[in-house]
């Protein structure tokens, strides 16, 4: 039983089905194939603007990618201290963006203090040019707490991006959980908050192989696609990362998908939120428990796979998927009653 990871969850069938049906003769390689055609006018449809869509096979490119499209080399962008870009991508985005420096900015549930980014903006520029040009801010919806910025706070957000002419990019690596939960559209949680880049996930969400870098600043990505090819990720056959794409978004799959996974985390809280310690408020497809050693054994040996989060010894975090049985999940809820 299967808690560890969205990544580990199998491929959706549809979209495995529609990795066979593109498998149908030749097209054109490169992106210049009919199925990545249509996808940029279905994502077009989606957003309901123009956006530029750059399909890759994972987050860390797309977030890369991101970083290097906002910062110069000299420059510096600022994201939660806990962000996938600062702890888990082995330097990838700096490496992309030519040695640009990320600065964590600290904060509550997984997400930025909204304060603590404006003081350490307002901080900046005393040193002239010893110090990394301020460039961009980064947040991550669903955060890797499990947790939401309001429409509020990205709008917040956008204010101090503004005021201090900087680019804000989504790593929305598990934007589906969060529009899910959210009453409001995808539009309304991006390009209308202020986002200008988007690094839209799919793969932990029932993809393959899927991501894509969407960028709704006309511009900062005049330059992409050579950036795309020179960093290694121009797919030659990238009609078979679109094809997934596009079943992703027929008659809205990717919110089913998310709807599942999160309704799954939600039994686990309405369940226990009574008895138990909830790390972080339960918004989307993660749960972070507190519980004591001989818990977490015994949870391990009736074969309850998660992870123990590092650095501590008694939170455990649970993951739940688009293919998350429900059977699963009650027999998870029975053993942490006892
Ligand atoms: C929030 C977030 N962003 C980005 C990524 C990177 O995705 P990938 O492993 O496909 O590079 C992950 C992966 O776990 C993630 O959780």
């Amino acid at each position: 039983m299967n808690f560890r990871s969205d990544n580990e969850a199998p491929v959706n069938p549809k979209i495995l089905q529609a990795i066979v049906d593109a498998n149908n003769g030749c097209e054109e390689s490169y992106g210049y194939d009919s199925y990545t055609l249509k996808l940029q006018e279905q994502m077009q449809q989606l957003f309901g603007c123009w956006c530029d869509v750059i399909p890759l096979t994972t987050g860390t490119a797309a977030n890369s990618l991101a970083m290097a499209l906002m910062t110069p080399p000299y420059g510096s962008l600022f994201c939660s201290e806990n962000a996938h870009m600062m702890s888990d991508e082995c330097g990838a985005p700096e490496f992309f963006s030519a040695g640009a420096k990320l600065i964590g900015v600290s904060g509550e549930n997984g997400k930025i203090d909204i304060e603590v980014l404006e003081k350490t903006l307002a901080g900046t520029g005393v040193h002239g040019e010893h110090e990394c040009l301020p460039s961009a801010i980064s947040i991550t919806q669903s955060t890797e707490a499990g947790t939401l910025y309001s429409l509020d706070e990205i709008k917040q957000i956008d204010e101090i991006k503004q005021k201090y002419g900087l680019y804000l990019h989504m790593d929305g690596s598990r934007i589906a959980n969060a529009v899910a939960t959210m009453d409001c559209s995808i539009a309304d949680l991006t390009w209308k908050s202020g986002v200008d880049l988007l690094s839209f996930g799919a793969t932990k969400n029932g993809a393959m192989i899927a991501e894509a870098l969407i960028i709704f600043n006309p511009k900062i990505g005049k330059e992409i696609k050579r950036m795309r090819k020179r960093a290694g990720h121009l797919i030659s056959k990238m009609r078979f990362v679109s094809a997934q794409l596009l079943a992703y978004l027929e008659d809205d799959l990717w919110l089913q998908l998310a709807n599942h996974a999160n309704q799954m985390a939600q039994d686990v809280y309405l369940q226990l939120q009574n008895t138990h310690e909830f790390i972080y408020p339960v918004q989307a497809n993660e749960v972070f428990l507190r519980l004591r050693g001989d818990e977490i054994e015994q949870l391990q040996k009736q074969g309850f796979e998660f992870h123990v989060w590092p650095g501590s010894t008694d939170i455990i975090r649970l993951v739940f998927s688009h293919a998350t049985k429900q059977t699963d999940v009650t027999k998870l809820i029975a053993a942490l009653k006892i």
